[in-house]
């Protein structure tokens, strides 16, 4: 057994390490992490578990290394969001976890990771401060008696078993619908002395912070139907995860996971840049929001399918990372740029372990830091304005709220965020009603400037207009120039455009039209408009129906500037917009599907994720 000196020191690596060479010896393939972006599924932001990812073996495709996975993946939740700041709540963090595919199921899973807790070759836990949760049972499944009996015969003792519902014991799916099941989860005590209002026997889900909850064992049985249905899965498979930084601290008798080595040289970085020094950084809440975000944001910017801040998607996620830390940077008297310096610190942690770190750092850090540029001076004007709003009340109203979005930029969550400092509360309906009434001015206003341009411009709609016209412009370069319009429309999840070819596409002609677009978007070229006779506009090369008459003025969208970065125009076209400001907006663009629509007339289906 390990005496209490070596766990404290096992690092994030090394239980890394650790847990993957165990799977190993347990005939498991070890695969890298997959991307923190989904690239299979428009339902969600981000990778939130390690499930995610395999959603697709998890059904019963066949993995190309094998039915026995084992992996660390990088995640990301935002619904904790505003959590963190205490002790455990992390936007990003790694998950340590163990595939079975249609292969081993609870009895190995169980057997294992008992093995892998307690055994002195690995971590050695005395079993005496282990407890574990079974699934009790409901109208879709049973008590999980079959898990229980596994954790029996481990040598677990009954009192030691606890049985809770679905809300406790009961994982996925992932999205609305996938694959889901019981699971048992496995549970340290902290011999922290727990609050007497716990009554004396204090249970593994009571939240006094005794008890701390270091591995999740997930039994696949079902698929939940969009229907609400739960139906046995024809294949039974095992999906766990463990939370890295956080059992490294619970293990070490850490009170928070910001006092890993996972942490230690971003929160030394921060408290560099600090006016004065503080006697136990970890514990601040302000630095430990910045510690988080800043990692999150660097590992979502730093992924190969990183993203940029912006207004939409995983890029307003960024933009709200990287904005909250500024802020906090603010309230502890940094007063300089200093997310670059973080970031980098970040970075150095962790390249060995994520190279694409180390491959995307001039981006991150480029962006990162313009990002903070920018919100300085949207933080410097608001808060002046704020101040002004906030002096002499005691709550903000929603056309306050609404001013200070529309007129400095600063987003609802931001003056929520200060107001609440304050002791202040903001009207979260009247700010919805206010934006509601802009909208709908702003869109009755469009209509009649565009003639039945588009009616609903949500950001997500607004995305794919533009890519309407990069997809436009590629199938022309793909197809030749005879390549004409002949219709388009856009909802909220797919764009759809109709245009004149006497074909079906080949693969290959579809994969290169899917390239050029997001190579453009990647390339983020400006967007811009300008008025012009059609006439000129013709003469001008730009593309697109032509209903006006002889003399009428035009819009005609460019995408490229002549006088920006590489100088190409790569797309003008006559529309009444409105579009994206710059291309890396759109997002990642994506063709569904090609098919006939009449004869010589093809249609596109895609998506923006
Ligand atoms: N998918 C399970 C979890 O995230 C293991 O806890």
């Amino acid at each position: 057994m390990l005496n209490s000196v070596d766990i404290l020191r096992m690092t994030t690596h090394e239980l890394r390490e650790k847990f993957l060479h165990f799977f190993a010896t347990k005939g498991h393939a070890i695969i890298p992490s997959a991307s923190l972006i989904p690239e299979h599924d428009p339902t969600v932001l981000f990778t939130t578990a390690g499930m995610h990812p395999l959603v697709p073996y998890l059904l019963g495709e066949s993995h190309p290394k094998g039915k026995r996975i084992a992996d660390v993946q990088k995640c990301i939740r935002t619904t904790d969001i505003d959590e963190v700041g205490d002790q455990w709540h992390l936007t990003f963090f790694e998950m340590l976890g163990n595939w079975s595919l249609g292969d081993y199921f609870k009895k190995e899973a169980i057997e294992w990771s008992w093995e892998f807790l307690t055994d002195s070759r690995w971590l050695g836990i005395d079993p005496e401060r282990l407890a574990v949760s079974i699934f009790e049972g409901d109208k879709n499944a049973p008590r999980d008696d079959e898990a229980e009996g596994y954790w029996l015969n481990a040598g677990v003792p009954k009192k030691r078993i606890f049985t809770y519902p679905k809300e406790k014991n009961w994982w996925g799916p992932a999205g609305e619908t996938g694959p889901c099941g019981p699971d048992t989860e496995m549970f340290y005590d902290t011999k922290r002395p727990h609050d007497p209002s716990c009554g004396k026997e204090c249970h593994p889900n009571c939240d006094c912070g005794r008890w701390a909850e270091i591995w999740n064992d997930v039994f696949m049985q079902f698929n939940k139907q969009a229907d609400g249905a739960f139906v046995p899965l024809k294949q039974k498979n095992v999906d766990t995860g463990m939370g890295l930084e956080r059992v490294v601290a619970v293990l070490a008798g850490k009170t928070t996971v910001f006092e890993t080595d996972a942490f230690q040289s971003t929160i030394d970085a921060i408290t560099g840049l600090l006016p004065r020094s503080l006697a136990q950084p970890s514990a601040n809440p302000s630095i430990r929001i910045i510690a988080d975000h800043i990692r999150a944001a660097v590992f979502i910017m730093g992924d190969d399918l990183g993203v940029l801040p912006s207004n939409v998607d995983q890029g307003y996620v960024v933009r709200r990372l990287i904005r909250r830390a500024v802020r906090h940077g603010h309230t502890l008297g940094i007063g300089r740029e200093f997310t670059k310096v973080v970031a980098s610190a970040v970075i150095g942690h962790f390249a060995s372990s994520y190279p694409e770190l180390e491959r995307n750092a001039d981006r991150v850090l480029k962006e990162i830091d313009t990002e903070e540029i920018k919100f300085r001076a949207t933080l410097e004007r608001g808060s002046k304005a704020l101040e002004r709003i906030l002096a002499g009340k005691n709550a903000v109203n929603g056309n306050d709220a609404f001013e200070l979005y529309t007129t400095y930029g600063f987003p609802f969550e931001l003056t929520q965020e200060i107001a609440e400092e304050k002791g202040m509360s903001v009207d979260e309906t009247g700010y919805k009603s206010a934006f509601a009434a802009h909208q709908e001015l702003s869109r009755s206003g469009a209509q009649k400037k565009f003639k039945g341009g588009l009616a609903d411009h949500t950001e997500k709609i607004v995305r794919m207009h533009t890519a309407t016209h990069l997809l436009h412009q590629a199938l022309r370069m793909v197809l030749g120039a005879e390549v004409y319009q002949k219709g388009s429309n856009i909802t909220e999840e797919r764009l759809r455009f109709d245009f004149s070819c006497p074909r079906r596409l080949t693969s290959e002609e579809l994969a290169r039209v899917e390239k050029i677009v997001n190579a453009k978007i990647t390339e983020d070229m400006p967007v811009s408009w300008e008025e012009m006779a059609v006439e000129e506009a013709k003469q001008k090369g730009a593309i697109g129906i032509f209903t006006e008459r002889y003399g009428e003025k035009v819009k005609v969208y460019r995408i490229g500037d002549p006088s920006i970065g590489s100088g190409q125009v790569f797309s003008q076209e006559i529309c009444g917009g409105p579009h994206v400001d710059h291309t890396a907006l759109v997002g990642h663009f994506s063709i569904a599907k090609e098919e006939a629509v009449s004869a010589g007339v093809r249609r596109i289906k895609a998506i923006v994720t």
